[in-house]
Parts: C-alpha cells; sequence; structure tokens
C-alpha cells in the first residue's frame, strides 16, 4: 500500500521556531502536520489555538493540517480551526453533547472530519456516523503529553477499526497518535493504520529526514 501519510506532532517542536520546524519536517519528507490543542480543561496540558493555525498558513505551510483537539466543549473551537486554515479536525466523541452534529459542522465547515479514541475507549461511537467520517483516529497512549509509550493494546483496536472501515466501504483513514517509532511502524500498519502520528521520534532527532526515510523503509517491507 502506498498510501501511507507521516503526520509529525509539533507538541514536540521547538515551539520558539515553529515555522522554521514545520518547514524542516516538511523538507525532510513529511505529509501532515499533526497539530495538537490542549485545553488544560479535557485534558491537563494547555498548548496553542487557532491563532498558531493561521499564522502556518501566513508562513507559506501548505500542507494538510491535521488538528487533533483535546478540548471540551469543541464546536467554537471547529469554527475557529476552520476558519483558521485547517485541513481535518478530529475531536473525542465524550468532549461533544452532540457527536453527529459536530461531525456536520466540520464537514459544513470546508475540513474533513475525524472522532478520535482515548486507549480506553471502545468505538462505539464511530458505528452510526461512519458516513460522517473522513478519519477514525487512535490513541495509542493517553492524550496530553508527548514522549510516553506506545499501549499495546491499541494493535487490537486498530484491528476492529479496520474491519469497520473496510466493511463500510467508505474512504476513512485510519490514524495512530502516540508512541510511534520507526521500530514499531511496519506492526501498526499491519494492524491496519494508514496514518502515523510521531511527535518526539522526529523532533527529539537531529536529522529529521533520517528518521522518516526509516520510517518509509520499514512501511515498505
Ligand atoms: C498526545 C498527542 C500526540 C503526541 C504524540 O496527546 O496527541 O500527538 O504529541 O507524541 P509522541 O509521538 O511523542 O508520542
Ligand atoms: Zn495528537
Amino acid at each position: 500500500m502506498s498510501d501511507y501519510k507521516i503526520a509529525p506532532s509539533i507538541l514536540s517542536a521547538d515551539f520558539a521556531r515553529l515555522g522554521e520546524e514545520v518547514d524542516a519536517v516538511l523538507a525532510a519528507g513529511a505529509d501532515w502536520v499533526h497539530f495538537d490543542v490542549m485545553d488544560n480543561h479535557y485534558v491537563p496540558n494547555l498548548t496553542i489555538g487557532p491563532m498558531v493555525c493561521q499564522a502556518l498558513r501566513k508562513h507559506g505551510v501548505e500542507a494538510p493540517i491535521d488538528v487533533h483537539l483535546m478540548v471540551e466543549p469543541v464546536d467554537d473551537m471547529i469554527r475557529m480551526f476552520a476558519d483558521a486554515g485547517a485541513t481535518y479536525i478530529t475531536f473525542h466523541p465524550e468532549a461533544s453533547r452532540h457527536v453527529d452534529r459536530s461531525l456536520q459542522l466540520i464537514r459544513s465547515l470546508g475540513c474533513k472530519a475525524g472522532l478520535v479514541f482515548n486507549p480506553a475507549m471502545g468505538l462505539d461511537a464511530a458505528k452510526y456516523v461512519m458516513d460522517k467520517l473522513d478519519m477514525i483516529l487512535l490513541m495509542s497512549v493517553n492524550p496530553g503529553f508527548g514522549g510516553q509509550k506506545f499501549i499495546p493494546s491499541a494493535l487490537d483496536k486498530l484491528r476492529e477499526a479496520r474491519a469497520l472501515i473496510d466493511a463500510s466501504g467508505l474512504d476513512i483513514r485510519l490514524e495512530i497518535d502516540g508512541g510511534v517509532t520507526r521500530d514499531n511502524i511496519a506492526e501498526i500498519a499491519a494492524a491496519g493504520a494508514d496514518t502515523f502520528v510521531a511527535g518526539s521520534a522526529i523532533f527529539n532527532a537531529d536529522d529529521y529526514g533520517e528518521v522518516i526515510d526509516a520510517m518509509r523503509r520499514n512501511l515498505a517491507q
């Protein structure tokens, strides 16, 4: 399969040089920019908002920006990130009182919509809204921080999500987020993921291209 996407999480980038960091990782072969939004309410950490997304677009970033909302509630942030140039907007179903409505809102604003599932969460919330999804994102760490270890039970959930997507016949990406490295990426792909978020594995390296190339080589095996 050649449609794998690598989406570096800028959570692990140097925020003092964010524009340069995003340019560097895209020049190194990344496909998307994964943009982690935390509100110190849904998760115990606080990061960046729509103004930073808009600033990256203004800086000249043309790659898809994959906005992962770890905020509660979600609808105001959906509107603001759509205005700020987001490509994908994903949210955690328990953070919206009306999941179906929030998904419709994302698409009505011209963005692609996705649901995110924490490690302990089943996929039930996806089942009846498959036709409104462009992506399912499975967390393989508890959300809030970069640099955590991949939780192995995510592999079984990936297989379950892959079966759900294939049975639907719909064009829905299956993304994994948390603890992805060059060493486990092939196993994660074999379980069904086609889109890979990686923060610390890429940004903590001296040579981003070397890591991304190694990931692609391991995916091609
Ligand atoms: C965690 C974020 C992730 C995180 C991934 O809440 O959603 O995107 O930055 O970082 P690594 O790849 O370091 O686990
Ligand atoms: Zn994320």
